[in-house]
């Protein structure tokens, strides 16, 4: 799943896969490297992302979920440029206090939900098999420089992210979630809306993030070329070396 189209086009790149029209959504269902997968593009907000992954699950019966797109950081150790792979997330606008604390989902008892170890663990492997490849392709294309020429190198981070039906764009409102939310890594837009219904299905959820922006005043600037140049041939580069090694995995499982 991916929220921005430029994003799922350059996954719609490598895969082979037919369109199929449902709920304002075309699902690509096809095969990429001998998986079986479906591709989707969500559109934003958390109402969107979850009536797709509800869809992903209930029509085409996927079995796992796996999120790629891009958030603003709400710290300072994560730089544009760096990638969070989520263990955790969190809808940072949900308030039914005093009803149920505030971030809790109602009558659910929960207001974090973490992500699946397993697919977890294989994200953050694509994600580190691929960096130093990525990095020096960005380095060779002036992207790197475009970042601010940045010395440091791509960092991969793992921890809670939040999502809410809101752009952050405002350095005293990321601030404030901050305070509230210490923990926090990173902020977008989806991720803990697909984590809630997969939690309620039962399926494994994992979520990669690439950082276009400081979720402050200068944060959409930053977002739509970051999405093109960046993060959107970064983002399908991870998933397709995700893609790889299950298949990898799978055909040595089926050896032994
Ligand atoms: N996605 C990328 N940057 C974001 C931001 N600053 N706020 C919410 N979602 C985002």
């Amino acid at each position: 799943m991916s929220a921005m189209p430029q994003e799922l086009s350059c996954i719609l790149e490598r895969l082979q896969a037919q369109p199929i029209e449902r709920g304002s959504r075309t699902y690509w269902q096809g095969q990429w490297m001998g998986q079986s997968v479906v591709a989707v593009l969500s559109r934003v907000g958390k109402v969107a992302a979850a009536t797709t992954a509800a869809c992903l699950i209930e029509h085409f019966g996927v079995d796992q979920v796996v999120f790629s797109g891009v958030a603003g950081s709400l710290d300072a150790q994560v730089h544009v440029g760096d990638v969070v792979v989520a263990n955790a997330l969190l809808q940072h606008d949900v308030d039914a206090s005093p009803l149920f604390p505030k971030y809790e989902i109602a009558l659910t008892g929960k207001s974090i939900f973490p992500t699946d170890v397993q697919l977890t663990q294989e994200l953050t492997g694509a994600v580190s098999q691929c960096l130093p490849e990525i990095q020096s392709k960005m380095q060779s294309e002036g992207l790197w420089q475009q970042l601010g020429s940045r010395a440091r190198p791509i960092a991969l981070h793992q921890g809670l992210i939040l999502s809410g039906d809101q752009f952050i764009s405002s350095a005293s409102k990321s601030e404030e979630l901050k305070r509230q939310l210490p923990s926090a890594l990173a902020v977008e837009m989806e991720c803990a809306a697909v984590a809630q219904v997969c939690s309620d299905y039962g399926v494994p959820f994992a979520a990669l993030r690439i950082i276009s922006d400081r979720a402050n005043d200068s944060a959409h600037l930053d977002f739509g070329q970051f999405i093109d140049t960046v993060a959107a041939p970064f983002g399908a580069h991870v998933i397709e070396a995700f893609v790889a090694q299950r298949g990898e995995s799978q055909k040595g499982q089926d050896r032994a």
